[in-house]
C-alpha cells in the first residue's frame, strides 16, 4: 500500500501575500473552485482576522467548497482564533484552524519579546482554544528552521498533547538546505514521544531556491503534508510550488511510494488561472507550467522526441494538462459544449453566468476562428467583474502611424453617466491610458504593464496585465481582446475599478473624435 501525502494549498493566503497579488472575493472564489477541482486536500483560504474582506472570503469558501478541508490562519491569540473559527465554521467537519507562533530565538526576542516558556504556554493555550472551537487544529512553529531543536521538540510535544493533529514545521525564511531540513524532520518524529498522534507538515520558502527540494527531503524523512502554492507564489521569493512537488512524486514513483489526490491534468489550467488573476506572469522556463517546459528547440532533441517521446521527456505534457482535449471551439459551438469545456477546466458555470459568458464567447468567435482554453479563461476573467464595475469601457478609437502623434478617444460609463476624453501619447496605448486617466481620480501610479499573446496566430487574443499603486494599495487589472489597445484599456479600467475611492473627475477634457 502506498502512503498518502496531503497537499495543503496556501495560494489564497501565503500566495496572496506576494507583492501585487491581492485578489478580490470573486477572484478568490474562482481560485478556490479550481483548487477543489484539482484535488488539493486542504485549502488555506486566508487570514480571517486580517480584514473584513479576508473574513468574508474565508467564510464564503468554507460555505461553497464541498471537497477540500478549509483552513483559516490565526496567530496564537484569542481574537484571531475566534475569527478563524467563525470563518471556517460552514465547512463543518472539514474546518481547520491553523494557529502559529514563532519559536526561533531571533523571532521570540526581537519580534514577540517573549521568553521560550511564555511562547510555549501561549501555543498550548491557543491550540486548546482552537480545539474547543473547530474539529481540527494545525499548529505551526514559525521559523522552525532556525529554532533550537530541543525547544522545538518540547513545543511540538506540548501542542500535540493539547490537541493539534497536524504539526507544521515551516522554513519561514528559506534558510535550510535539504539534508539538514530532512534530518530536522526525522529527529522531531523520532524524539517527540507522541509524534504518532499527528501528521507532520512542512512549509518551505524559496529564498535560496530550495523550497521544493527541502519539501521533498522532508517527505523522504516522514512528513506527510506539504504546504505549497500554485506557481510557487508566496511571500518574497515564494513558497514551494505545488506542481513541482506533485510531479516529482509522480514522475519518480520508483523512489517514492507516495500518492497525492491531485488530478495532474488540471495543473496547467489552474496555473494559468492563478497567473491571469494575480497578474503574476509564469516564467517561460518554469518547470511543468512554463511555456517552454515541453518545447524542444534543438534539432537533436526534436529528432529524438519524434522517434520516441521518452528520449527527452520524463513526463508527457498531457499528463499535466498541456494540450489535453484540444477540442477547439468555434462560432458554431453551442452553449452545452461551452459549459462542458469549462467543467473540464474545473469551472462550473451557473445558468446566469453561462448566459453572459456565452454572449462574450460568440463575440470573440466572430473575430477569431479557433477558441482555445486560454481564450475561455480570458473570457471568464473579463466577465467576472463586469456587473460590479463602477467604470466600464463604452468605446475606444486610437490612431497612430509613422510621423503622426498617436491619439486616442475614449468613452467611459462611470456609475451610469457617459464621460468622454481624448489623449495623446508616445504610442496608442499611452494615448488611451492618458485619456482614461484624465476621467477618474485617484488613478494610481503605473507599476507594471505586461502583454502576453495567449494563443498562437495573428488573430490571437492579447492579454494585458496592469498593476497600479495608490498609496499603500497595489491592485492588478487584466484585459484581453484581439486588439491590443482595447485589451490594454480594459486592463487599466479593471485595475482602476479595484481602487476603492476611485470616482469620476469633476472637470475633464472634452471629447473630440479622432
Ligand atoms: O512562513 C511561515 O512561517 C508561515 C506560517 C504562518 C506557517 O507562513
Ligand atoms: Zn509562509
Amino acid at each position: 500500500m502506498s502512503d498518502r501525502l496531503h497537499i495543503f494549498d496556501t495560494t489564497l493566503r501565503d500566495g496572496e501575500q506576494s507583492p501585487g497579488c491581492s485578489m478580490n472575493i470573486e477572484e478568490k472564489m474562482r481560485v478556490a473552485h479550481a483548487l477543489d477541482g484539482l484535488g488539493v486536500d486542504i485549502i488555506e483560504a486566508g487570514f480571517p482576522v486580517a480584514s473584513p474582506g479576508d473574513f468574508e472570503a474565508v467564510h464564503r469558501i468554507a460555505s461553497e467548497i464541498k471537497h477540500a478541508r478549509i483552513a483559516g490562519l490565526a496567530r496564537a491569540a484569542e481574537k484571531d482564533i475566534e475569527r478563524a473559527a467563525e470563518a471556517v465554521k460552514p465547512a463543518g467537519d472539514r474546518a481547520r484552524i491553523h494557529t502559529f507562533i514563532a519559536t526561533s530565538p531571533i523571532h521570540m526576542q526581537a519580534k514577540l519579546r517573549m521568553s521560550p516558556e511564555q511562547v510555549l504556554d501561549r501555543a498550548v493555550a491557543a491550540v486548546k482554544q482552537a480545539r474547543s472551537l473547530a474539529p481540527e487544529v494545525e499548529f505551526s512553529a514559525e521559523d522552525a528552521g532556525r529554532s533550537d531543536i530541543d525547544f522545538l521538540c518540547r513545543i511540538v510535544e506540548a501542542t500535540i498533547a493539547a490537541g493539534a493533529r497536524v504539526i507544521n514545521i515551516p522554513d519561514t525564511v528559506g534558510y535550510m538546505i535539504p539534508e539538514e531540513f530532512g534530518a530536522r524532520i526525522s529527529e522531531l518524529i523520532e524524539r517527540v514521544p507522541n509524534a504518532d498522534q499527528a501528521i507532520f507538515s512542512v512549509h518551505c520558502h524559496n529564498d535560496l531556491g530550495l523550497a521544493v527540494a527541502n519539501s521533498i527531503a522532508a517527505v523522504v524523512n516522514g512528513a506527510r503534508q506539504v504546504e505549497c502554492t500554485i506557481n510557487g507564489l508566496g511571500e518574497r521569493a515564494g513558497n514551494a510550488s505545488l506542481e513541482e512537488v506533485v510531479m516529482i512524486l509522480r514522475t519518480r514513483s520508483d523512489r517514492f511510494d507516495i500518492e497525492t489526490g491531485i488530478d495532474t491534468t488540471r495543473i496547467v489550467p489552474a496555473s494559468k488561472l492563478v497567473s491571469q488573476i494575480t497578474g503574476m506572469p509564469i516564467q517561460a522556463n518554469k518547470a511543468i507550467v512554463g511555456a517552454n517546459a515541453f518545447a524542444h528547440e534543438s534539432g537533436i532533441h526534436q529528432d529524438g522526441v519524434l522517434k520516441h517521446q521518452k528520449t527527452y521527456e520524463i513526463m508527457t505534457p498531457e499528463s499535466v494538462g498541456w494540450n489535453t482535449n484540444r477540442m477547439v471551439l468555434g462560432k458554431h459551438s453551442g452553449r452545452a459544449a461551452l459549459k462542458a469545456r469549462y467543467a473540464e477546466l474545473g469551472i462550473e458555470l451557473e445558468a446566469e453566468q453561462l448566459k453572459t459568458v456565452f454572449d462574450r464567447f460568440k463575440i470573440l468567435a466572430d473575430k477569431k476562428k479557433d477558441i482555445f482554453d486560454e481564450d475561455l479563461m480570458a473570457i471568464l476573467s473579463s466577465d467576472s467583474e463586469v456587473d460590479t464595475e463602477r467604470v466600464k469601457l463604452v468605446s475606444l478609437h486610437a490612431a497612430s502611424g509613422t510621423g503622426d502623434t498617436p491619439v486616442a478617444a475614449v468613452e467611459l460609463d462611470i456609475e451610469g453617466r457617459i464621460h468622454k476624453a481624448t489623449g495623446e501619447g508616445d504610442g496608442p496605448v499611452d494615448a488611451a491610458f492618458k485619456a482614461i486617466k484624465s476621467l477618474v481620480e485617484p488613478n494610481g501610479k503605473l507599476l507594471l504593464y505586461a502583454v502576453n499573446a495567449i494563443t498562437a496566430g495573428t488573430d490571437a487574443q492579447g492579454e494585458v496585465t496592469v498593476r497600479l499603486q495608490d498609496g499603500d494599495r497595489i491592485v492588478n487589472g487584466q484585459g484581453s481582446d484581439t486588439d491590443i489597445v482595447v485589451a490594454s484599456a480594459k486592463a487599466l479600467i479593471s485595475a482602476l475599478n479595484k481602487l476603492p475611492n476611485m470616482h469620476a473627475k469633476e472637470v475633464h477634457a472634452q471629447y473630440s473624435g479622432v
